[in-house]
């Protein structure tokens, strides 16, 4: 019967499955970005996930099992939607909010995956495993915020056809406690 040590590795295995292709797409939303401080903050993600790759390696350490991938769809389907809106909305002032929105729905599949792989390491008694998974998952919170931060700061009123110093009212709800979406927390 597979327990949850089978369970665990099986995640860790897509994780960095998609991390790899997380890789070799963040180069690509980058170039399609016309804002430049999207631009760095998804590069400094591509340097980020170098290192989340890295870490991964230690966490299958820890379990004595060599590092793998297995093809994670779901990433797949992710970093295709994000292609497809790059190429749906380039030349469109609506780009960077597009490439935000794509960039987010990857760091939330990520975060809900090292959220539950950290769990699992402390049910398993893997305490470093739990420790390095715990660091992944605070960077991928911290680029989600800053995708957040990018696009009320200027992407999400671009899209709407207004320029950076242009009001803000209209463009999001500055109410504390309401969100503007399920998304962009
Ligand atoms: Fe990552
Ligand atoms: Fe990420």
């Amino acid at each position: 019967m597979k327990a949850l040590k089978d369970l665990f590795i099986e995640e860790l295995t897509d994780m960095y499955d998609a991390e790899h292709r997380i890789l070799k797409a963040l180069p690509r939303l980058a170039k399609a970005a016309t804002a430049d401080d999207l631009k760095q903050a998804l590069l400094l993600h591509l340097k980020e996930t170098e290192g989340h790759i890295k870490k991964l390696q230690q966490v299958f350490q820890c379990f004595n099992e060599k590092a793998r991938g297995r093809t994670c769809t779901s990433m797949m389907g992710l970093l295709e939607e994000g292609d497809e809106v790059a190429t749906d909305f380039r030349s469109s002032p609506v780009i960077n909010a597009a490439l935000i929105s794509a960039a987010q729905k990857v760091e939330h599949y990520e975060m809900a995956t090292y959220g539950c792989l950290r769990e699992w390491a402390g049910l398993l008694g893997n305490e470093e495993a739990g420790s390095l998974l715990q660091e992944i998952l605070e960077e991928e919170m911290a680029a989600d915020e800053k995708f957040t931060e990018l696009a009320r700061a200027g992407s999400n009123r671009e899209a709407l056809g207004e320029d950076d110093s242009g009001p803000a009212d209209g463009a999001i709800s500055e109410r504390p406690g309401v969100r503007s979406s399920a998304m962009q927390r």
